[in-house]
């Protein structure tokens, strides 16, 4: 399962240290890298799966695993939310979101601090929604992540997953394994000069529940089920789940 895909498997540190240095390491090409690599499709993603939790009015959201807070700044210009905090184990990937969230002068309503999914830094039914995007895929222990989730929901607040799935259908299904495994990472190391980096994307995507599988971790962990969305014939799925 995830727990065991690992960034660097040669060293011997566990996985959140190595995503952790993995992110620092990518920080400076990682939006570039999400553009070039997805034909700018990523932004499509995040609006869509966003567009999920507008007719709930979310007034306070969590972003976690907000990386360079494209979620959050996504999230800030369509729900109207009175305020966004943005967590993340990668300081460097923090500093990149700071500086895009002063840029669209958005400092009022987004404020991203240092945090770890698996001891999440505030108090039980605390937000209206909570979202992550192609986070869960990173965390350690995928259960203790989406159990502290639960718990700084207030009742009746969302949790929104955007996360890679596996495409399903013929031939699209043969070419994105393709591209994914031998096109993707090629590229992924030529530009962030990190050589595990784009080699764990496909790998960690491969070993994560996706589609049903996950929504039976959600059920299992208390959540109802309220949307489950392919994208783009399956590359990645939306997940909407209430407490
Ligand atoms: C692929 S990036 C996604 C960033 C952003 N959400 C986006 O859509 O571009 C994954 C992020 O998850 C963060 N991450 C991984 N494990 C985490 C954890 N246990 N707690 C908080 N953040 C974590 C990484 O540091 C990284 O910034």
């Amino acid at each position: 399962m995830s727990t065991t895909v690992k960034p660097y498997q040669e060293m011997q540190s566990g996985k959140r240290e190595q995503v952790e240095l993995m992110f620092n390491n990518i920080s400076p090409k990682y939006d570039l890298l999400n553009k070039v690599l997805s034909l700018g499709i990523d932004k499509i993603w995040r609006k869509k799966s966003l567009n999920l939790l507008k007719s709930n009015q979310p007034k306070v959201i969590l972003d976690v695993a907000t990386g360079t807070a494209d979620l959050a700044i996504e999230a800030a210009g369509r729900l109207k939310p009175a305020s966004i905090i943005g967590i993340d184990i990668a300081e460097e990937m923090l500093q990149i979101g700071r500086e895009k969230i002063r840029a669209k002068k958005l400092d009022q309503i987004i404020t991203l601090q240092r945090g770890d999914s698996e001891k999440i830094n505030f108090p039980d039914n605390t937000f209206d929604a909570v979202v992550v995007s192609f986070g869960v895929r990173n965390f350690e222990h995928l259960e203790i992540g989406l159990g502290e989730i639960y718990r700084v929901l207030k009742p009746g607040g969302n949790i929104m997953v955007l996360e890679f799935s596996k495409p399903q259908k013929a031939p699209f299904k043969q070419v994105y394994q393709f591209y994914f495994k031998n096109i993707l990472p090629v590229i992924g190391k030529l530009v962030s000069k990190d050589t595990a980096a784009y080699t764990y994307l496909p790998d960690s995507v491969n070993a994560f529940p996706d589609g049903k599988a996950f929504c039976s971790i959600l059920e299992k962990l208390g959540f109802g089920i309220e949307h489950y969305k392919p994208f783009t014939f399956g590359v990645c799925t939306a997940y909407v789940g209430k407490k």
